[in-house]
Formats: C-alpha cells, sequence, structure tokens
C-alpha cells in the first residue's frame, strides 16, 4: 500500500519500501511521522525525506536534543521529487519546509553590535550548509565539494560596460568629518555591482554584492535571525539602486531581481558564531528584451567582483591586502537607498582572529553584508557589525572560500552573458504569412509566447 495521505498517526514506522518517492514526500506528520536523524547527522522532517535521498535513519526525533520548530511541520504539502532532488548535485539535501520568517528589524546592524574585544570561540560543531529557498524550501549539506580551488576569481564588468546610463542629480554629499561620500554615478563599477536588499517589510535594510553571474556576497544575518530561529523574509537585490533628488526616491538603473534561495554556513546558525556571519544569495533570471536578453541574471548585467581566501597565520590575519579594503553600501543614516562608500579607512584594519576583521571604516546599520572590498576588486569578506570602537566582518579562511565559491555557482557557471533571445526560428511561430488572415490570427492565438519572441527578435534585427 502507498502510504501518501493514507496513514494513521501511530503507525508511522513505515516499511521503507511503502515510500513512493517519485510521488514525493508530505509534510504531514499525521501522515509521514515524526522528524527523524538521519546518518549524516542532519535532520530531516520526516523519515520518506531522508529514505527517498538514500540517508539511513539514525534515529527517530531531531538529531539536536534542542528540538526546533521546524521538526515538526504540520503541512499537508507534498514535496515533489524534483523539488526534493533540486540541489542534490550540489550535495544538498532537502530537509524541512519553513513557513514562519523574521519579524521586522529596525536597523539590522545592531543584531550584530558586540563587545569590542568580541573573540570567538571555535565550537567544534560539525560543518553543515543551510539553504533556503524563497518557497522556504530548506536544504542542507555536510559537505565540502572543493578542495583545490585557488583564488582569487575572474572579475567581470558585466553587458553594461560600454553602455551610456542616463544619470540624474548625483551630486557628491559630504557630511561633516565624516569620510564617507555617496557614491556619485552607482553605474560604474564596481559600484553597480553592489545592490541594495529588500525585505518583505521594507527596502535597503542589508547590502549585498556580486561575485558571480546569479549570486551575491553578504552577510548571515541578512537572510538568517538567530534571535528568532526563522529565516529573514529577504525578497529582492537592487544592483546600483541610488537616491534621485528630483523624484525625491531611488531608482533602480538596472532593475531588480528577485532571490531565489539564499546559502549560508551551520555554524552562525546554529550558535551564531560570528567568524561565520556570511551568506550568499542567489537570484532568479529575468527577462531583458531591450539588452537582448531572453534570461539574465544580475551578475550578466552589472558584472562581479572577485573573491579570494585570506592569507593567515597561527596569530591571525597577515593577508597585506586588508590594509585598503573599503565598504560600500546603502547605511540607515543616509536618504535610504544612497549608495554611500566609506572612502579609505583609518587606522588599517587588523585581525580580529582567524578569519575576522576590526576595521575602522564609518558604517551605519543597512551596510551589513557590504564586502570588504580590496582596491582590486577582489571581496575578502563582508561586513557585519560595529560598536562605537571599530568595525567588524568575516574573512574567508580557505575552506569558507570553497563553500562561497561553489554556493556562487562559479565552479559550474557557464559562459557570461545571457541567453539570447537572437536564436528563435521562424518554427517558433508556425503560422504561414499571407493566406487567410482569420486562420493567422488563430495561429497566433495558438502560439503566442513563440511568436512574441519571433517578433521580438525580429524588431531587434538592424
Ligand atoms: C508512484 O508514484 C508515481 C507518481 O505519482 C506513480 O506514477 C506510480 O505509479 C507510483 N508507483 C507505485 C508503485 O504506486
Ligand atoms: C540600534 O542602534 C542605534 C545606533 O547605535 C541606536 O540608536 C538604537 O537605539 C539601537 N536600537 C536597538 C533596538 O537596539
Ligand atoms: C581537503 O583538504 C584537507 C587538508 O588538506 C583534508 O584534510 C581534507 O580531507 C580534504 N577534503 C576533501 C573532501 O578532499
Ligand atoms: C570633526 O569635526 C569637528 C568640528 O569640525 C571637530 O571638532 C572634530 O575634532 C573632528 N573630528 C575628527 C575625528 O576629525
Ligand atoms: C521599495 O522599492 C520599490 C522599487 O523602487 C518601490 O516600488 C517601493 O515603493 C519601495 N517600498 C518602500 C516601502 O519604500
Ligand atoms: C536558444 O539557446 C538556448 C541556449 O543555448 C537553448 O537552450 C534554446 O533551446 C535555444 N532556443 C532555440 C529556439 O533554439
Ligand atoms: C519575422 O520576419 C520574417 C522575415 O524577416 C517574416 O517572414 C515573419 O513573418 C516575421 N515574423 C513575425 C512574427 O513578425
Amino acid at each position: 500500500m502507498i502510504r501518501i495521505g493514507s496513514l494513521l498517526a501511530a503507525s508511522f514506522t513505515l516499511a521503507r519500501a511503502d515510500y513512493n518517492c517519485s510521488a514525493g514526500c508530505s509534510l504531514d506528520a499525521l501522515v509521514m511521522g515524526p522528524a527523524v536523524c538521519g546518518s549524516d547527522g542532519l535532520t530531516y522532517a520526516n523519515e520518506c525525506l531522508a529514505w527517498c535521498q538514500g540517508i539511513e535513519l539514525d534515529s527517530l526525533g531531531p538529531c539536536e536534543s534542542l528540538l526546533e520548530e521546524s521538526a515538526f511541520v504540520m503541512n499537508s504539502e507534498v514535496i515533489d521529487e524534483a523539488t526534493i532532488t533540486r540541489f542534490a548535485d550540489e550535495e544538498f539535501r532537502f530537509v524541512t519546509k519553513r513557513t514562519r520568517y523574521a519579524k521586522k528589524i529596525e536597523n539590522l546592524e545592531n543584531m550584530s553590535a558586540f563587545d569590542d574585544e568580541y573573540e570567538v570561540e571555535e565550537t567544534g560543531i560539525d560543518r553543515h550548509y543551510v539553504r533556503i529557498t524563497s518557497d522556504g524550501y530548506e536544504y542542507a549539506s555536510r559537505y565540502s565539494l572543493l578542495n583545490e580551488t585557488l583564488g582569487p576569481t575572474t572579475l567581470y564588468k558585466g553587458l553594461a560596460d560600454g553602455y551610456e546610463f542616463i544619470v540624474k542629480n548625483r551630486n557628491l554629499i559630504i557630511i561633516g568629518n565624516d569620510t564617507r561620500s555617496a557614491v556619485p554615478d552607482t553605474t560604474l563599477y564596481p559600484f553597480r555591482a553592489i545592490g541594495a536588499s529588500d525585505y518583505r517589510w521594507g527596502n535597503n535594510s542589508c547590502t549585498a554584492t556580486m561575485i558571480s553571474r546569479t549570486s551575491a556576497l553578504t552577510a548571515a544575518h541578512c537572510v538568517w535571525n538567530y534571535n528568532e530561529g526563522r529565516p529573514m523574509p529577504i525578497t529582492r537585490i537592487a544592483p546600483g539602486r541610488y537616491f534621485d533628488s528630483e523624484s525625491n526616491q531611488h531608482l533602480e538603473p538596472f532593475g531588480m531581481w528577485e532571490v531565489d534561495y539564499a546559502t549560508a554556513f551551520g555554524e552562525y546558525r546554529e550558535t551564531r558564531n560570528r567568524y561565520f556571519d556570511m551568506a550568499v544569495v542567489t537570484y532568479k533570471p529575468i527577462s531583458r528584451p531591450d539588452l537582448g536578453c531572453d534570461e539574465v541574471y544580475p551578475g550578466d548585467i552589472v558584472g562581479y567582483v572577485a573573491i579570494d581566501s585570506i592569507v593567515s597565520s597561527s596569530n591571525g590575519v597577515i593577508d597585506p591586502r586588508i590594509a585598503d579594503i573599503t565598504i560600500t553600501g546603502y547605511p540607515y543614516d543616509f536618504r535610504r537607498g544612497e549608495m554611500t562608500t566609506s572612502g579609505p579607512c583609518s587606522p588599517p584594519a587588523r585581525s580580529n582572529g582567524a578569519h575576522y576583521l576590526r576595521y575602522y571604516c564609518d558604517t551605519a546599520g543597512g551596510m551589513s553584508g557590504s564586502a570588504l572590498l580590496t582596491k582590486e576588486n577582489i571581496a575578502l569578506g563582508n561586513h557585519a557589525g560595529g560598536s562605537g570602537g571599530a568595525n567588524v566582518g568575516p574573512v574567508m579562511s580557505k575552506d569558507m572560500f570553497d563553500a562561497v565559491y561553489t554556493w556562487a555557482g562559479l565552479g559550474t557557471q557557464s559562459q557570461v552573458g545571457c541567453r539570447p533571445i537572437d536564436n528563435v526560428s521562424e518554427k517558433d511561430c508556425p503560422c504561414p504569412s499571407g493566406g487567410n488572415p482569420w486562420n493567422q490570427i488563430i495561429c497566433w492565438f495558438l502560439n503566442i509566447q513563440g511568436c512574441i519572441r519571433v517578433a521580438r527578435q525580429n524588431a531587434s534585427r538592424p
């Protein structure tokens, strides 16, 4: 008997053959039983999910003694096989679905307020990664896939390079002896690769910097609220957003991209270890027929910066490049949506542990997630918080670099650009020209998608 929707609460110790994986796994605990701990040490919402991903059962109940809300999904949704295995080639397993999100936070950076000489104890928890999609599907991975990757990665200036943009009312604003300044032209590289992160409850709440075609670097606390134990409802990125004095609002010179998923280190999520307050957000492609692109990611248009791991010794970070890092983003105390850059930070940044920096750039909330960018446009880490005395943020150790590199798709990234519209053929709109106009209209109606593509292509031909 196949048990989708047909099982009594008391009898959830199914014979495994009863799971029909191609029919998916329900999240309903009354149907599929309680959360289980898999032999890989990850907690799955139920045994069906573990079994259908080839994971043996270790014990009933979640792996940690702490019972997370995610372990008690009461949701009749059936997760189909494609969703369960969506990230299987990256060794990410579907574990549960999140239905509750963190509440609005007025000043995100306050979440990371820290003691001046903050020292992190390595917690020794097993290394794992967590990924949550915009639909709330949660995946986890135990694996570090790469070992031989070497940075820095290659930066790319984007299709926007060479295009002329109409830039309105960008006056350089210097406030007092604050060394920050508004970025006069956010359509220039690398500024256009930096974007404001929007949330369901408001805009410009964190900063993210493109590091690949599809993905941006940000802080983990921009995607996960440790205090509430819930994901942040991050919705999209607006690369190169600027404040337009004429209309008195922020504008998006390159448009906006919706979030597909965010990936972070389990160390931050489980223990708030600030050495791991780093995350990667991946966006869904959009169609830009005006640029001849059928499917285009933000990095294709605005470009992306390079990433690299830092040089460190047993005494901490000894990388000379940290001396000239700057940070650029969207602070709360400037006009909202005004991209602001720190300028050179003085005195120079210094090590605050194995892969953590203290630096003295002027920042404010909203800059959380901004890349710690060298003058060669290499992101070494991200801004995560501050106190009156200094700012702090994690930089990439070699293993963190490998993780970020993989999450951002840099290992598998296909050729930069966009999926062009120009390869559509007439057979996409198989309507004979001439002949009976009524037949043609009906034909158009039945082939509307293909015909629109062909018409767009015709229109873009010189
Ligand atoms: C398993 O589910 C699939 C998809 O719903 C269905 O086509 C197939 O017949 C099911 N297999 C069994 C053994 O019931
Ligand atoms: C957040 O930080 C700002 C600036 O330090 C402070 O004025 C504000 O009271 C803080 N908010 C909370 C909720 O702690
Ligand atoms: C990666 O390299 C480290 C150190 O050389 C080694 O301990 C580890 O087993 C390697 N991991 C993989 C997956 O090869
Ligand atoms: C900033 O400017 C004020 C007034 O001009 C001055 O009193 C103060 O010393 C300056 N601070 C720094 C750090 O330069
Ligand atoms: C957020 O930004 C979008 C795009 O500019 C705008 O349409 C929307 O009104 C903004 N929302 C708020 C609350 O400011
Ligand atoms: C256009 O190119 C893309 C990517 O190369 C391909 O996936 C798609 O099938 C092509 N479309 C047509 C109509 O040839
Ligand atoms: C596109 O152009 C070709 C000739 O260049 C024409 O035959 C065809 O009807 C056009 N298709 C559409 C949908 O406009």
